[in-house]
């Protein structure tokens, strides 16, 4: 079986998982948060380098405060921990999205994780945090006006790569796979640059309820298409 070098999930379905249970929405996302730590050990033990995942969008602050609240404390308490669970996969942490919005002390665990696991090459574990594709793409833009303006690009000729270069996944290859649990067929602004080749799985199962076997079922599917880049096959 081909194992794909980059997955990007958006773990969705927390809340609804919950409620089904009977539980307040925050349990879904602490369970989440647990199963995330455990699916990026085997997602590592299987050989796969890249792995994005869509934690918390530019759209989610609008939620009920109380549960962003108890969002903010679940990241605070990964970072907090993750250098144990960085070592034992060989994990190196990148947070993408605008970091600059978050409380200054989780700024701070973000810069201290990624300086900590910065030489780790195993698994690389991207985790977009106040993430939005077009956020992103506008906040690019930006620094490459600014940098056009000081002559630093050439006139008239942007390519992919100088476009790609300024993005927050500057570095990292796209996707090659990406999947969404509990149902919903939409992207909802992740990665639109990005994933423009990517192959989609979509799957109605809730994240907490997403293990090692939904996860081989989406790589047998990935294994059963017939990928194009553009014109070109893969
Ligand atoms: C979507 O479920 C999920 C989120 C907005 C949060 C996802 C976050 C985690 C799983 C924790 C990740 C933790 C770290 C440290 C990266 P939902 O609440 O939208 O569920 P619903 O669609 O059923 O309402």
């Amino acid at each position: 079986m081909k194992i794909p070098n980059h997955i990007a999930i958006i773990l969705d379905g927390n809340g609804r998982w919950a409620k089904a249970k009977g539980m307040p929405r925050s349990y879904g996302h602490v369970v989440g948060c647990d199963n995330l730590d455990k699916m990026c050990t085997i997602i590592s033990e299987m050989g796969v380098k890249y792995l994005t995942v869509y934690a918390f969008s530019t759209e989610n602050w609008k939620r009920n405060q109380a549960e962003v609240q108890v969002l903010m404390n679940l990241f605070r308490r990964y970072l907090k921990r993750c250098e144990r669970s960085a070592r034992k996969n060989g994990t190196r942490i990148k947070v993408i999205g605008d970091i600059s919005a978050l409380d200054p002390d989780i700024q701070e665990r973000i810069r201290w994780a990624e300086e900590m696991t910065k030489d780790n090459d195993r698994l690389h574990f991207q985790i977009a945090l106040n993430y939005g594709s077009r956020d992103e793409i506008l906040r690019g833009m930006t620094r490459m006006a600014e940098d056009a303006r000081a002559g630093l690009l050439p006139e008239g000729k942007i390519t992919e790569d100088i476009f790609a270069s300024y993005l927050d996944t500057a570095g990292i290859p796209d996707p090659d796979l990406m999947i969404r649990t509990s149902g919903e067929m939409r992207l909802s602004n992740f990665l639109l640059w990005q994933l423009a080749y990517t192959e989609f799985y979509f799957v109605d199962v809730p994240w907490p309820d997403f293990h090692k076997e939904q996860l081989l079922d989406a790589i047998e599917v990935y294994n059963g298409r017939d990928r194009r880049f553009g014109n070109a096959k893969s």
